[in-house]
């Protein structure tokens, strides 16, 4: 609860960003508690994930939160905690749908504003703690995991033994996409950027772990696809390569990955991380306008004839479709209680440190999932 200079402020403690830049723009708020409206649960948060989203959110460049909500603007997608109050009123519950009760914990779904110690949302976006996780773990899965779901259960659905690659492997997407891809049957090679996160995709299962810092990429990579697929084979002879190629890194990686692909092959492009320097709090102009202009195009008539795919998806467009969301939600209920998707390693911080967890994630030597607590 917040007491400033005029006394009583309010029970909630939100990160709120005015004006886009650096780590200094996330200044914590106070405020009375919101209140539910028809249809909407108050949410006591436990764990805040922090996602990569959320910094470049900060920096002024994240398309989607300029569309929807504007300055000033609470980042976060996804928290968990207790049910504080439910509004009135508002639709039945339609067969099946979960009812949140007050009391009971949750986890939530947001398109922005989960970096706060209440949130509010429509009942549509909670759902149950799957069984046996602690709020922390319960935070620090949805986005990550709806986006490895999203890229390889429905964009581009991999099949047994398909050869897979993706990038930033031991980080928060890397890690469930690896898994997911795993859980599928296929075969991962799985690129990290430094030396200490090999053991951590070595762990999650991937065959082959391409340490960028040690190697270069695609020799090391088109070695292990020309080993995999023996040496003279048929397959070899028409241009062995790989089945899905994930990549958030965007310019730097894109186009030589569209040239090792497979025939069918397709190469799920969701972010662009490679546009900021590491370790820097805001974009360096130059550096942006380069890396833009350097953005790889793809002709349509190329992808014919190369029989080969370039898809795109941002998660925050498909927010308001709860019908997937829980059907992905549903898959990895089933994924953990069979044992094959684990929790991320989790680095906790104090809500009010949200500065020092985005300065880590941005200097890109995180592994798995950074999680906020409010105190
Ligand atoms: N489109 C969508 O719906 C969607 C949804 C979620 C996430 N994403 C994107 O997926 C990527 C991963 O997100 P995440 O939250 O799980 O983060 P993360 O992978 O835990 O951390 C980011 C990782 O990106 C790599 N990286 C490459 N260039 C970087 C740079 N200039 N600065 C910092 N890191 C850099 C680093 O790993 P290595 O050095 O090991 O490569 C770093 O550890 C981000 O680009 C994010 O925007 C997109």
């Amino acid at each position: 609860m917040g007491h400033g200079a005029g006394g009583y402020i309010g029970a909630m403690e939100s990160i709120v960003i005015h004006r886009p830049g650096g780590h200094g723009r996330l200044t914590v708020e106070q405020a009375p508690d919101p209140t539910p409206g028809p249809g909407e649960v108050l949410v006591a948060t436990r764990a805040i994930g922090v996602n990569y989203a959320d910094c470049i959110v900060r920096m002024g460049l994240y398309a989607s939160a300029k569309e929807y909500v504007g300055w000033p603007i609470t980042p976060g997608f996804e928290f968990s905690g207790e049910v504080l109050a439910v509004g009135a009123g508002g639709q039945p519950a339609a067969a099946g749908e979960y009812m949140p009760a007050v009391g009971e914990l949750v986890v939530g779904l947001t398109r922005f504003g989960a970096y706060a110690s209440r949130v509010v949302v429509p009942r549509t976006n909670l759902f149950p703690i799957p069984t046996g996780l602690t709020a922390l773990e319960a935070a620090a899965l949805p986005v990550n995991f709806l986006t490895a779901w999203y890229a390889l259960e429905e964009l581009a659905p991999v099949e047994e033994g398909d050869r897979v690659l993706v990038h930033s492997a031991a980080g928060g997407v890397g890690s469930m996409a690896l898994q997911v891809a795993r859980a599928r049957g296929a075969r991962v090679a799985a690129v990290v950027g430094s030396s200490h996160k090999v053991a951590a995709a070595r762990e999650l299962g991937a065959e082959l772990v391409i340490d960028k810092s040690t190697e270069m990429l695609w020799p090391a990579a088109a070695q292990w696809v020309r080993a995999d697929s023996g040496e003279g084979s048929a397959e070899q002879g028409a241009a062995a390569g790989f089945d899905v190629i994930l990549d958030a890194n965007g310019t730097e990686t894109l186009r030589p990955g569209y040239g090792h692909l497979a025939p069918e092959g397709r190469l799920v492009t969701y972010g662009f991380a490679s546009l900021f320097p590491r370790g820097a709090a805001r974009p360096n102009p130059l550096r942006l306008a380069w890396g833009w202009l350097r953005r790889p195009r793809f002709d349509p008539l190329d992808l014919i004839n190369a029989n080969k795919s370039v898809m795109g998806f941002n998660l925050s467009y498909l927010f308001n479709r709860q019908a997937a969301l829980a059907r992905a939600l549903g898959r990895m209920d089933e994924l953990l209680g069979n044992g094959q998707l684990r929790p991320p390693t989790i680095t906790p911080y104090p809500l009010g440190e949200v500065a020092r967890a985005h300065r880590d994630l941005e200097s890109g030597t995180t592994i798995g999932k950074l999680v906020l607590v409010p105190e």
